[in-house]
C-alpha cells in the first residue's frame, strides 16, 4: 500500500487517499495497518475519520447485516448495493470489495466480469479473494485486468463446508507448511495484501516472515503486519457471544436499546414532541393555549 501514489486535491489538507500499488512494499517497519470489514456509508464516513486505512466490504455482510447464518448466500447484487454505500463515506481509506461466494469459484470469465464491476461500478479500489495456491492463476487474470487483489487464507469461511465448521486452521505441521506455501503463491501472484484469518499464533508468525507483503491478521496472533476485525464486532452489535480474537470496543447494542426505550417512554408519556420540536403557523393552525395536544 503507498500514501504516495494519489495526490491530494489543490488546497486540500486532507491526506491522500491510500491506494494498492504493484510494487507491494511491506509496511512491517512503519505503524500497523487498521482494516475494519464496514457495510455502509455511516460506518464507513466515522471510520474512515477516525483514521482506519483499509476498509473491508466483507462478505460477512451477510452474518452482519442481512442476518444470514453464513456468508454463503450473499449476492454481487447485495455486494455492490453495499459497496457503493461504503464508497461515499470513503475519502481516504484504501476500499477493498469482498467477492462472494459463487462470484469467482464459477470460471475466470465471471470472476474477471464481478471483480470488474466491483471496481466500475462499486468504486472499490481493489477486490479480496478467498484461498491459497489454487486461486493464484485467477489473482495474474484480475492483475491483467488491472484490479489489485488482497488475499486471504486460513480459516476462510466461504469453505465451511469442506473445513467441517469455523475451526482454526494450521495446527498440524503439514497443514501449517500448507498455508505458508499458499501465502508465499499468493504473493508470487501478485497480491498486494493477504489477510490472514483463524490460525494459531506461531503459523501467523510464520506466514508473515514467509512473505514480503504485509499480512493483516484476524485471529492470527500478533506478529502480522496489521489487524482487521469486524464493524459490528467492534462497537457492540453482534449477535452471541464474541470469538476469542473480538474486542469490544463500546456496546452501542446497549446505547440503541435505551434510545429507544427512552424514546417509547417519551412518546407513551407525552413528552415527546415537545414545543421546541414543532412546527408552527399564525392561525388558525396555531397552537392552542393550554391545550397539550396530543
Ligand atoms: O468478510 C469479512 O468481513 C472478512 C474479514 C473477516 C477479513 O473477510
Amino acid at each position: 500500500m503507498s500514501r504516495e501514489a494519489a495526490p491530494a486535491p489543490p488546497g486540500s489538507r486532507a491526506p491522500p487517499p491510500i491506494t494498492a500499488p504493484h510494487s507491494r512494499p511491506r509496511i512491517g517497519a512503519g505503524p500497523k495497518i487498521v482494516m475494519l470489514a464496514a457495510y455502509d456509508h455511516p460506518a464507513a464516513r466515522i471510520l474512515d475519520a477516525a483514521g482506519v486505512d483499509i476498509l473491508l466490504v466483507g462478505d460477512s455482510l451477510g452474518n452482519n447485516v442481512l442476518g444470514y447464518d453464513s456468508t454463503l448466500p450473499v449476492t454481487m447484487e447485495e455486494m455492490l448495493h453495499h459497496t457503493r454505500a461504503v464508497r461515499r463515506g470513503t475519502r481516504h481509506a484504501l476500499l477493498v470489495a469482498d467477492m462472494p461466494y459463487m462470484s469467482f469459484q464459477t470460471g475466470r470469465r465471471d470472476a474477471l466480469r464481478n471483480a470488474g464491476r466491483f471496481l466500475k461500478e462499486g468504486g472499490a479500489a481493489a477486490v479480496k479473494v478467498e484461498g491459497g495456491r489454487k486461486r493464484a492463476s485467477l489473482v495474474r487474470s484480475l492483475l491483467d485486468a488491472e484490479i489489485p487483489v488482497m488475499g486471504h487464507v486460513g480459516l476462510t469461511p466461504q469453505s465451511v463446508n469442506v473445513m467441517g465448521g469455523y475451526r482454526v486452521q494450521g495446527k498440524r505441521l503439514d497443514e501449517a507448511r500448507a498455508l505458508v506455501e499458499d501465502a508465499v503463491a499468493l504473493e508470487e501472484a501478485g497480491v498486494f495484501a493477504i489477510v490472514l484469518e483463524g490460525v494459531p499464533e506461531g503459523v501467523g508468525r510464520a506466514v508473515t516472515e514467509a512473505v514480503g507483503v504485509p499480512t493483516v491478521g484476524i485471529g492470527a496472533g500478533r506478529f502480522c503486519d496489521g489487524q482487521v476485525l469486524v464493524f459490528h464486532d467492534l462497537v457492540g452489535l453482534s449477535e452471541g457471544p464474541l470469538p476469542r480474537f473480538a474486542r469490544r470496543y463500546a456496546d452501542l447494542d446497549l446505547a440503541i436499546a435505551s434510545a429507544a426505550r427512552r424514546f417509547g417512554d417519551d412518546v407513551r408519556a407525552g413528552a415527546f414532541p415537545s414545543e421546541s420540536e414543532v412546527y408552527t403557523a399564525p392561525q388558525p393552525f396555531g397552537p392552542k393555549a393550554g391545550s397539550g395536544a396530543r
